[in-house]
């Protein structure tokens, strides 16, 4: 009786193994579709897809692969014991997530840096035939920390040797014992070809270091830039160090990323042109220069090994208000991958960026446009029903600049306003009537750039569900921000002004951008 007993209940169990088989598939599939559908999840950025994320770290290229890791706390939505997180891509639009790359250990945290491909195996940590990939970071001790310690931040190394997917940490860490500094972070490492070694820049309170090494193991000292120059409201973190060319010339540029003194309050990434000559680098800029204007572009970087492009990518947010952004299971993302250049105007050089061109095959289709005639003040408006899909948008003007303002707005009545405002000779962003926008208190009303050129406007704008990027003229003025509207906009409207002096035709351009995340449409 016992035997039949148990057959019919591993009958029973077997005949419903499908069903709860297929249950608890689709139970999953469902929980993923979720990912990455929540309202405010950005859909042409990239985010973690659940916990804290920041600095993007690591940054480089290989074999038909972009590496991105990344500053991480698995296990909450707040800042905490940091790890390396670690996405890939092919194309830096479509990410695949791949498991955490560092964990903290008894030297501390994980703190930001970066990563090259040691293809001749200098280090001597893999081999020929399989050339190690190696990690540059910052240790953090938290007990030194607590302890009020100086020595809490030290530079060390890690290894893979099957491209990123796993890592050992170097049996001789730190490589770069601290030096009495109490902020020394952030090492950002290249290889100089002229003189076949690797540079390391890495920040040191109020100026960067420079240190080489013919193994990434063994590190000098070389030379220090910063005291004195530029914005020294905050320590300074995050640099990089490459070189642009500039029509003929090639000039070396140095970002710095700095907590406060920012161009809109807060923090936000200055940058220096000059040269470097494998020892020191040197710059006559006498003048203070940012990255960009916008309040959430920070810590950024540039990718290794990517052949002459010079490819950028930041963390989109402001140290006044990185942990206190509206989240659910989530909270970080990132800019836009863009590409940089240098231009050189009136004797002077600039930086400028744009989107990766490959966005432009994101376009999914055109949904209007519109042209207010050079003679007469006007409105273009345009409402779009596909909510929430990524938008690109190109504003034109033929003669002038003349001023226009652009209004995105919701069916909650939130809206967003992007201008060019003549009489002040600047690009402006007013996000206070874009839904949840408390936690930005203490930063300005408007946010402003200044227009470099005198050039009729010319600008490539990209709104997501929770931020806008825009790149004006040639990417000489750009703005990065962040909003929290209560439901997505799907209106966006173009005016101009009665400006009688300006007989300028203004026109707009707005497509719908396909969705980045495989398991959205
Ligand atoms: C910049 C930064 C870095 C540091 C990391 C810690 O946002 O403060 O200087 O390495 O974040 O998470």
């Amino acid at each position: 009786m016992c035997s039949s007993y148990i057959d019919r209940l591993s009958y029973a169990v077997k005949g419903l193994l499908p069903g709860l088989l297929w249950l608890l598939a689709g139970t999953f599939v469902q929980a993923q579709d979720r990912i990455y559908q929540e309202a405010n999840r950005p859909q042409l950025h990239f985010t973690p897809r659940a916990h804290w994320m920041n600095d993007p770290n690591g940054l480089v290229y290989l074999n038909g692969r972009y590496h991105l890791f990344y500053q991480y706390y698995p296990k909450a939505i707040d800042w905490g014991p940091m790890h390396w997180g670690h996405a890939i891509s092919k194309d830096l639009i479509h990410w695949q997530q791949q498991p955490i790359a560092l964990y903290p250990d008894r030297l501390g945290y994980i703190f930001s840096g970066s990563a090259v491909y040691d293809k001749n195996n200098t280090s001597g940590l893999g081999s020929k035939a399989h050339p190690p990939m190696i990690a540059i970071f910052t240790h953090h001790d938290p007990r030194k920390e607590k302890a009020g310690k100086t020595d809490v931040e030290t530079q060390s190394i890690a290894y893979s040797l099957d491209e990123g997917k796993t890592w050992k940490k170097y049996a001789g860490n730190p490589v770069i014992a601290n030096p009495g500094v109490r902020d020394f972070r952030d090492p950002k490492v290249f290889w100089y070809a002229p003189q076949h070694k690797w540079v390391m820049v890495v920040a040191a309170s109020d100026r960067v270091r420079l240190y080489t090494s013919k193994n990434l193991t063994a590190w000098t000292e070389i030379s220090q830039f910063g005291l004195g120059r530029g914005s020294h409201a905050s320590v300074w973190e995050c640099p990089d160090l490459f070189p642009l060319k500039a029509g003929k010339s090639t000039k070396w540029v140095l970002t710095v990323s700095e907590g406060n003194g920012g161009p809109n309050k807060g923090s936000g990434i200055q940058y220096f042109v000059g040269d470097f000559d494998g020892t020191a680098f040197v710059s006559k800029q006498t003048d203070t220069r940012w990255l960009e204007y916008g309040p959430d572009d920070y810590a950024g970087n540039s990718w290794n090994n990517t052949a002459g492009r010079r490819l950028y990518i930041g963390w989109m947010t402001n140290l006044m208000y990185a942990g206190q952004v509206p989240a659910t299971t989530w909270r970080g993302q990132l800019t836009i991958p863009r590409k940089f250049e240098l231009v050189k105007l009136k004797g002077r050089y600039f930086l400028c960026q744009q989107p990766i061109a490959a966005f432009e095959k994101q376009i999914r289709k055109k949904i209007g446009g519109g042209k207010i005639s050079g003679m007469q003040a006007g409105m273009v408006s345009l409402q779009y029903e596909d909510n929430g899909y990524p938008l690109k948008i190109s504003i034109r003007q033929k003669h002038q600049a003349a001023s226009f303002e652009l209004t995105f707005s919701s069916a909650a009545g939130d809206s967003l306003k992007l201008g060019f405002d003549r009489a002040k000779n600047g690009y402006y962003i007013d996000r206070q009537g874009a839904g949840n926008m408390d936690f930005a208190h203490g930063m300005g009303r408007l946010i402003w750039a200044p227009k470099i050129t005198a050039a009729p406007c010319s600008l490539n704008i990209l709104v997501d569900r929770n931020c806008i990027e825009v790149f004006a003229d040639r990417g000489l003025s750009v703005m990065t921000a962040l909003f929290f509207p209560k439901t997505p906009f799907n209106q966006v409207r173009l005016s101009k002004p009665e400006d009688s002096e300006r007989k300028t035709a203004i026109s707009m351009e707005a497509y719908l951008l396909r969705r980045i995340w495989a398991n959205s449409k």
